[in-house]
């Protein structure tokens, strides 16, 4: 492991719910783990007015998230808790960065962290063009004789290319490349990473992994939980923006690109780059055809009555906000011609789940006469979250008279591993932004990149009143359309059944 150097991490929206939520928790657990420099402090700033002892007091001694584990001792948790300020910080007040200045170069000084900064930006996404802006007017994006300074930008970066494209020039205003880490979470999941030791170092699979032996690629991110507190926001995003643009792109950029040269994150982002822009672009005509939208609505869950998105509160009565979506993409290179990929994502599905399906052609003579080839065929799941792990589905001999063939697992789990520690996303990004390490981040071309993707999709649900939005009963698998899209005999791979029956679909 690289060596990580004292520094402080400043985190803007520090009374916010990610930084209670998933920022301290990662932290002390790379604490507790040993991974945070001796010379190490958190400075939280946010409007709100803390003492340093109230601050600690949220976000550690009073944070349920924080998982204190049984061999962490009280003196422990107090030189934990003891490492943490809090600096009030209003955005729209230019002094108080002067004030935070101040107490930056106190803490500096008393930490010895010479002048190292990350700046976690959690804040609303209004505000990630005037924190940096601040930053940089008063001196505290400088690097020099060491000091360097590092800007972690929460999603959503932008919200449409052109604005993803304006946040990029103005970022670079005050800060180089180089300092700028894009987080996606789903990038810091341990499964996603070892997708690429799954293709990268295993001769099994890579040669296989194109269009001589793929048949389709599946990958869904589906979630049982509604907005929940959260309609204000989503309705403002929906889930093409909030879920396709960002993870489920990245993800598929991991599935899909071609071997880096080397595993340095110079050559990992140039070859997602590459596969963004090796995506075929959506004409109108594949919007109409090969994207489908849809919302979730009433419905009755194991007796319990769950609202409709357009029930939820935030979100407009006649909301058009997409709570799924589907879609048919082919990428137009040498590996993937002619392979259709299958992205889905939505709310209030019947579980959680995050998985990439590989299926694998047929063989090309279906020796065993009467046995049902499709149901045969070679699948791999890759299981993000939850069961992280991989699945070989194959076909075996039903013992017995005659040659009948069915389908059975070889199931890798994580949990199965002695001592296996996963760490959280968080965890794992935090610890890379630390060592310099940007692999797991997203450069901002690939964030351009993957908005021009989506773009025309967004334009077209605004311009054209002809598609299409589909109504779906919470605890489904979505619009019954979306199985028109995947078509071709084959279906998606629905982890568990419907919660609902009855529920209605329709167009809305
Ligand atoms: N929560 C999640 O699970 C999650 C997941 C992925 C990405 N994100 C992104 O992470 C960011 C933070 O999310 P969140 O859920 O933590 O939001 P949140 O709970 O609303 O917190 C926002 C934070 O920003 C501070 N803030 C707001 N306006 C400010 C201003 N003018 N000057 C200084 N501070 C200001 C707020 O504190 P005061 O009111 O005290 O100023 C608060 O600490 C958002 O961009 C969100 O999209 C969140």
């Amino acid at each position: 492991m690289k060596k990580i150097d004292s520094h402080i991490l400043v985190i803007f929206g520090a009374s916010g719910d990610l930084t209670q939520r998933k920022l301290i928790p990662a932290i002390f657990n790379l604490f507790c783990r040993g991974f945070l420099p001796r010379h190490f402090a958190v400075l939280g700033c946010s409007r709100t007015s803390f003492s340093d002892d109230d601050f600690r007091n949220k976000v550690v001694y009073n944070n349920e998230h924080l998982k204190q584990k049984k061999t962490t001792s009280e003196e422990e948790m107090k030189r934990f808790a003891d490492q943490i300020y809090y600096q009030p910080v209003d955005s729209s007040v230019s002094n108080d960065f002067e004030k935070l200045k101040n107490r930056l170069e106190a803490l500096d000084g008393s930490w010895s962290t010479r002048g190292r900064y990350i700046f976690y930006l959690s804040t609303p996404p209004s505000i990630y063009e005037v924190i940096p802006e601040q930053l940089y007017k008063y001196g505290l994006t400088k690097e020099n004789d060491g000091s360097w300074k590092r800007l972690i930008i929460e999603k959503p970066f932008g919200n449409s290319l052109s604005s993803a494209k304006a946040l990029n020039l103005e970022l670079l205003r005050y800060l180089k490349e180089d300092q700028i880490y894009r987080i996606d979470h789903y990038l810091g999941k341990e499964t996603v990473q070892n997708l690429l030791v799954t293709r990268f170092a295993n001769s099994i699979f890579e040669p296989l992994w194109n269009r001589n032996y793929v048949h389709h690629v599946e990958i869904t991110s589906a979630e049982d939980v509604g907005v929940e507190k959260r309609g204000g926001y989503y309705e403002h995003s929906g889930a093409l923006r909030d879920m396709v643009q960002n993870h489920l792109l990245q993800l598929l950029a991991v599935v899909a690109m071609e071997p880096p040269v080397q595993a340095s994150a110079k050559d990992i982002r140039n070859e997602k780059l590459k596969l963004f822009q090796s995506i075929r672009p959506f004409s109108h005509e594949d919007i109409r055809e090969n994207v489908i939208r849809g919302q979730y609505m009433a419905s009755k869950i194991k007796g319990k009555e769950v609202k409709g998105y357009r029930e939820e509160h935030g979100v407009n009565p006649d909301s058009r906000t997409e709570t799924y979506v589907a879609m048919k993409l082919f990428i137009d290179n040498w590996r993937w011609a002619g392979v259709p990929f299958y992205v889905r994502t939505g709310k209030r599905m019947p579980t959680k789940v995050t998985e990439v399906v590989i299926h694998f052609k047929s063989t090309p003579h279906h020796l065993f006469a009467g046995s049902n080839q499709m149901h045969t065929d070679n699948i791999l799941v890759i299981r993000i979250q939850p069961n992280e792990g991989i699945l070989l589905k194959f076909g075996m001999k039903v013992p017995g008279e005659g040659f009948n063939v069915s389908r059975v697992n070889m199931d890798f789990l994580y949990e199965d591993l002695a001592n296996a520690y996963i760490p959280d996303a968080y965890e794992r990004l935090l610890l890379d932004c630390m060592q310099g390490d940007p692999t797991l981040y997203a450069r901002g071309d690939s964030a351009e990149a993957t908005w021009a993707i989506v773009d025309p999709i967004l334009e077209a649900w605004k311009e054209d009143k002809e598609i299409k939005m589909y109504g779906y009963p919470a605890g489904t698998w979505g619009p019954e359309n979306a199985d028109i899209l995947i078509g071709e005999g084959k279906s998606w791979r629905y982890p568990c059944k419907n919660l609902v029956d009855d529920g209605l679909y329709c167009e809305l």
